[in-house]
């Protein structure tokens, strides 16, 4: 099934035009690698997905409905979800403080008076969600400034996912990690899919792209240069198509 389907989008900065007409189509329940070099416009073509930069032409559809005129709340209640490179956690609060950030559960105080924050509640629904990801956190009650880079990534990935997303973007999500946690956000990238979730995956490791994905998307200076299946190409191949040697 189709999910998402980009149109001929342009957007430039000032004079500096990123992307040139990109079209782009995803369907459910794979994973794409989108590569190409620093500034070939990956990270702008996804914040025009989730609203966050409006175009300068073309269409964007999700699930069949055109974004056009949609703000980012209203495209992520519609499923579209994007994990930032920084991945905007609140480095000094707890597990459950970030994956329900801004949206806390409000226990009412005899039915009536809006009381305090439910923390017992969001502790336990917190807890539910990482045991759902099969992921080790040392303990939900500590600073998430405190956790590996790993760590830090699962947090943003179930604090997503409490968003019942249809397409999870995760940007460079493998970027600053050991080997060991690689793996496993890979296995939750894996875990999305199988659950019939969208993800794109923007990384500069193309071993990582080539480990999980089952198309690779190439951009270079905004345009799609390559669009290519994973199993059906070779890491010369695309790094080719990233360097504009084809
Ligand atoms: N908010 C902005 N204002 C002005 N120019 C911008 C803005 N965001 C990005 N650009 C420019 O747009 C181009 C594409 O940037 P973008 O961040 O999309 O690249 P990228 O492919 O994500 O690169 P990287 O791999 O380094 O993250 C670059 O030339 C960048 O300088
Ligand atoms: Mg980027």
């Amino acid at each position: 099934m189709t999910l998402l389907e980009v149109k001929a989008v342009a957007k430039h900065f000032g004079a500096v035009q990123v992307l040139n007409g990109v079209d782009l189509t995803i369907e459910a329940g794979t994973v794409t690698g989108l590569v190409g070099d620093n500034g070939a416009g990956k990270s702008t073509l996804m914040k025009t997905i989730t609203g966050l930069y409006g175009t300068d032409g073309g269409e964007i559809r999700f699930d069949g409905k055109p974004m056009t005129g949609l703000n980012p709340g209203q495209r992520r209640a519609l499923g579209i979800e994007m994990i930032y490179q920084d991945l905007a956690l609140a480095r000094q609060q707890d597990v459950a403080a970030n994956i329900f950030l801004g949206r806390e559960p409000v226990k009412w105080a005899f039915g009536i008076l809006p009381g305090f924050v439910d923390k017992a509640k969001m502790d336990a629904d917190a807890r539910k969600m990482i045991d759902r990801l099969g992921a080790r956190i040392p303990s939900i009650h500590r600073p998430v400034g405190m956790f590996s880079g790993g760590q830090q990534q699962t947090v943003a990935i179930a604090r997503a996912l409490t968003f019942n997303p249809k397409l999870v973007i995760m940007d460079e999500p493998t970027a600053a990690l050991a080997v060991r946690e690689v793996e496993s956000v890979l296995k939750l990238i894996r875990q999305m899919r199988d659950e019939g979730i969208a993800v794109i995956l923007i990384s500069h490791r193309l071993n990582d792209v080539f480990e999980v994905t089952d198309r690779i998307v190439v951009l270079r200076q905004g345009r799609i240069e390559a669009d290519l299946q994973t199993g059906k190409t070779q890491m010369r191949e695309v790094v080719g198509y990233i360097v504009g040697a084809h």
